[in-house]
């Protein structure tokens, strides 16, 4: 019965009551009957609470019923969603296997095999003789390498030479024999030359050099190197005076210009250094732009002789006129005579100025002088001399900038592809009258370019036996066009064999990804490799030597690989490009669904750093489960133990290969290692406890892509100056308007600075980060800031990490931050302090402008 019923039925029975009660005379039996209703209307009024309590029940039921519900199309909505975000990533991965798949089709390079190798031809097969005077026209014409030498040079060149990729001891394969000429037989009687691939010693007379076993007639192929060393006052001078050397390239300090044959010879460094190794302690300083001394110049003149041309007399008055007018503030160290008296020897009647005590007081001077003279030879016919290499040498080491007056005749050491512009004044004796000025009108930046530059040229190709022979003979290779040999990676020890790898476990990230399409899901793609094999130093050959200074490797790929015009890539060259909206641009959608820009598809690979921490690893790879874009994820197992013998025997899916590599030793320098796992230019370093999202990632990934040479990625640090000693800058991790340094933690660098830390990087940074096992991440810093001369890229406003592993006491915080200022006091004593300061951040193009509702933004978020 309903509510409603029962309210009828009552009233209906009160009206009864009502009526019987009305008649007087049946009182007694309406009584009776009044009881009977009275008793009716209580049963019936229980009957109706029972119901209310049973229809409150029910409206209850029908509410939580009504809720669940609700819940349940709350959730399809949002599977719903999810499922057409999944569809549309689907969409998009599969629109980008069909593009690959065209190309694929479409390429129709054919494979190329390597050309044949031109070996000398052996027994030598005899040109016919060349007279004397055309030995002038000699070219270089085949390929490389060499042999093995004697006398005192022999151990340190042979350990040069066996660094040397292009090396070979056996003589059927060599293209280009090295002969070491002694420098005993210059001041001997005995003329020793040693050839190599036969190892007697023979003596220097034509007849014997004719007599070297792949002489073949006149000497092709051959460098007769002959290297000066310390005995310079003695004069290390033209090893070939006299001799017809026939086609073989002579390679020494000391050449006169009817010798000089330019293309062909080579001026050389003395061999004043170490066999090779680190030679940073030998440096002063760059920093003061300004030192002590304007300018300064030690020296003994040589006695007049008959062929001296130049009247270095008029030199010494004029300047000793200048210090005598020069205003108090240019301070001079000029110094024409030694003391004590140096010995006048007989083979300075070249003209060249003795050198004056120890190789440690001339450094002294030379670290105090923001110049130091050079005098060119005063016997006109010298191009070179040993001496004023040494002088160069010297000046170099110590950051004295060289001014070498009689510059317009000199030659200096592999000109041919060294730009010394960069590093030396050169002006003609007879423009001494200008130097004074000209000194005073360089301004402090470009003193600092110079010396930079001098130190450079210097590090790279002079300082060393080893950086000298090196660039010999890749002065020879340059010449020739034949690229050099593949940079080594590292082959790491995988982690897991191929039969045995942990099962993996699909695990949801415990961040939920926002529901945003950032990109497809790609088969991994290798970044190609190994393209411009032949073009690279024609068209970057100068930057090579003087800007990247690596001309002794062949990389996959540089940072500074030339992109196609925006032109070619919509005719003709579009293979591998993915423009926006297939080249019509756009905002939110196509913008997730290509990777645009100047460069083509590619992809990343992720590199994380590790020690025996499985469930943060676990972690970690979970987070990257359907991150676009992403190659392969390296794991750089740091422990003891094997990975997966301490703890979970299932890994988190990273939805790419992971490939575990066990390290020889536990060193945060590892994770820089250049295996060769690692396929693609772009390489994403994390910590394994960096929360990072995945639109930030992809974001970074894309602002890597213009900014290749830097360093791109999210936490900011900075150099400060220490107020309170005025000696030094500290490491700075404050909130700052100004950063120099985006931590490696969570960061973007190209391959080729992996390979670059191990070559580049004194290996005394890579010594001190071991030492104390910290500051990896400043030193890339500063290998990244010297190699590009830029900043590092900010991106996105993450300041810091959430960083569960980061010491949390006061102490432990302070000790951290003690020993990273002590890196960067320490790294720059070794390299100077490259670090460049930003004051930007990059955030994507339409973050925070407002735009239409139906259009989208390029990343939800950021
Ligand atoms: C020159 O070398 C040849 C062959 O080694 C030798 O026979 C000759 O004695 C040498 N001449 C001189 C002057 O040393
Ligand atoms: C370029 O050099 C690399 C490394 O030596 C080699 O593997 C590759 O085949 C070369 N490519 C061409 C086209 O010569
Ligand atoms: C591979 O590794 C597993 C587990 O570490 C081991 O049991 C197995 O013997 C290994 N297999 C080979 C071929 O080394
Ligand atoms: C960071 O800032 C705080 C407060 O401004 C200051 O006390 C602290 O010394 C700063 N840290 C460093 C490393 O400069």
């Amino acid at each position: 019965m309903s509510a409603a019923d029962l309210k009828l039925r009552i009233e209906e029975m009160l009206r009864i009551k009502v009526s019987i009660s009305a008649d007087p005379l049946e009182s007694n039996s309406i009584c009776w009957i009044g009881i009977l209703v009275e008793e009716q209307i209580q049963r019936l009024a229980a009957s109706v609470s029972t119901e209310l309590r049973e229809l409150e029940a029910r409206r209850a039921k029908l509410q939580r019923e009504a809720a669940a519900a609700g819940a349940r199309a709350d959730s399809l909505r949002a599977e719903h969603a999810r499922a057409a975000a999944e569809l549309q990533r689907l969409r998009v991965s599969a629109e980008q296997a069909r593009l690959a798949q065209i190309e694929a089709t479409r390429r129709d390079s054919p494979e190329l095999a390597p050309p044949l190798q031109i070996l000398s031809t052996l027994p030598p097969n005899r040109l016919s003789p060349i007279n004397p005077s055309s030995e002038l026209h000699c070219h270089t014409y085949s390929p490389l390498t060499g042999a093995d030498v004697d006398g005192f040079l022999k151990t340190t060149l042979r350990q040069a030479l066996g660094y040397n990729a292009h090396f070979t001891r056996n003589p059927n394969e060599a293209c280009i024999y090295l002969v070491l000429v002694g420098e005993a037989f210059l001041s001997e009687k005995n003329h020793r030359v040693v050839s190599t691939t036969e190892r007697h010693t023979l003596f220097l007379n034509e007849s014997a050099l004719k007599t070297l076993p792949y002489w073949g007639g006149d000497g092709r192929n051959h460098i007769l190197i002959n290297l000066a060393r310390r005995e310079l006052s003695v004069g290390s001078g033209d090893g070939f005076y006299g001799f017809s050397t026939g086609r073989a390239i002579i390679a020494q300090s000391t050449f006169t210009d009817t010798q000089f044959r330019p293309g062909f010879d080579i001026v050389t460094p003395p061999a004043l250094g170490p066999p090779g190794g680190d030679v940073w302690a030998d440096c002063a300083p760059i920093a003061p732009a300004r030192r002590k001394y304007l300018l300064s110049f030690q020296g003994s003149q040589p006695p007049p002789a008959a062929h001296a041309q130049d009247q270095d007399d008029f030199l010494i008055k004029f300047l000793q006129k200048t210090v005598s007018s020069a205003p108090a503030s240019d301070l001079f160290f000029l110094q024409f005579e030694c003391d004590p008296p140096t010995e006048r020897h007989a083979l300075r009647a070249i003209g060249d100025w003795a050198l004056c005590g120890t190789d440690r007081s001339r450094g002294g001077i030379l670290r105090d002088s923001t110049f130091v003279l050079l005098l060119a030879p005063s016997d006109r016919s010298y191009v070179s001399t040993a001496l004023m290499q040494a002088r160069l040498y010297e000046a170099l080491r110590s950051g004295a900038i060289p001014v070498i007056l009689g510059g317009d005749r000199v030659k200096l050491p592999y000109d041919e592809v060294l730009d010394w512009r960069r590093v030396v004044l050169l002006l003609p004796k007879a423009r001494i009258t200008e130097l004074h000025f000209l000194l005073r009108a360089i301004p402090d930046s470009d003193l600092l370019a110079f010396r930079r530059q001098g130190r450079v040229l210097w590090e790279r190709y002079l300082s060393s036996v080893q950086a000298s022979v090196d660039s010999l003979l890749a002065l020879v290779r340059t010449r020739l066009n034949i690229p050099p040999r593949a940079a080594v990676p590292v082959t790491g020890t995988p982690g897991f064999n191929d039969s045995y790898s942990p099962p993996k476990i699909e695990t949801a990230s415990a961040e939920a990804e926002p529901e945003e399409t950032l990109g497809p899901i790609e088969a991994p793609y290798p970044s190609p490799g190994y393209r411009r094999n032949f073009s690279l130093a024609l068209l970057h050959g100068y930057e090579l030597w003087n800007d990247w200074g690596e001309p002794f490797m062949l990389y996959p790929q540089l940072p500074w690989d030339l992109p196609v015009t925006s032109e070619a890539r919509f005719i003709g060259s579009s293979a591998g490009f993915r423009p926006i909206g297939k080249g019509a641009g756009g905002s939110g959608k196509e913008f997730s669904e290509a990777l645009g820009g100047d460069r083509p598809r590619e992809q990343f690979t992720v590199v994380i750093l590790t020690y025996e921490r499985e469930a943060v690893l676990t972690a970690a790879l979970a987070r990257l489960r359907g991150l676009p874009y992403l190659n392969k994820v390296v794991v750089v197992w740091n422990g003891r133990s094997a990975p997966g013998e301490a703890a979970p025997s299932t890994w988190a899916d990273a939805g790419a290969p992971v490939v575990v590599v066990r390290t020889a030793r536990n060193s945060l320098n590892n994770r820089f290692l250049p295996y060769h796992f690692i396929e693609t230019e772009a390489v994403l370093c994390v910590d394994d406890d960096a929360h990072l999202r995945h639109d930030e990632i992809v974001f970074a990934f894309r602002v890597w892509r213009e900014h290749r040479d830097q360093i791109v990625g999210f936490p900011g640090r900075y150099h400060a100056w220490d107020l309170n000693y005025n000696n030094g800058f500290l490491y700075n991790s404050n909130y700052s308007c100004e950063l120099s340094m985006v931590l490696t933690g969570a960061a973007f660098v190209h391959r080729y600075y992996l390979w670059a830390y191990w070559r580049v990087l004194p290996a005394a940074v890579r010594d001190h980060v071991d030492d104390r096992m910290n500051c990896e991440d400043i030193a890339m810093n500063f290998l990244v800031a010297h190699i590009s001369r830029k900043p590092p890229v900010k991106v996105t406003s993450r300041w810091t990490f959430r960083c569960p592993g980061c010491p949390v006491t006061l102490s432990a915080d302070e000790t951290h931050f003690h020993e990273r200022h002590k890196c960067i006091q320490l790294f720059s004593q070794i390299m100077g302090l490259p670090l460049l300061s930003t004051q930007y951040r990059a955030d994507s193009v339409l973050f925070k402008t407002r735009i239409p509702h139906d259009k989208q933004k390029c990343f939800k978020f950021i």
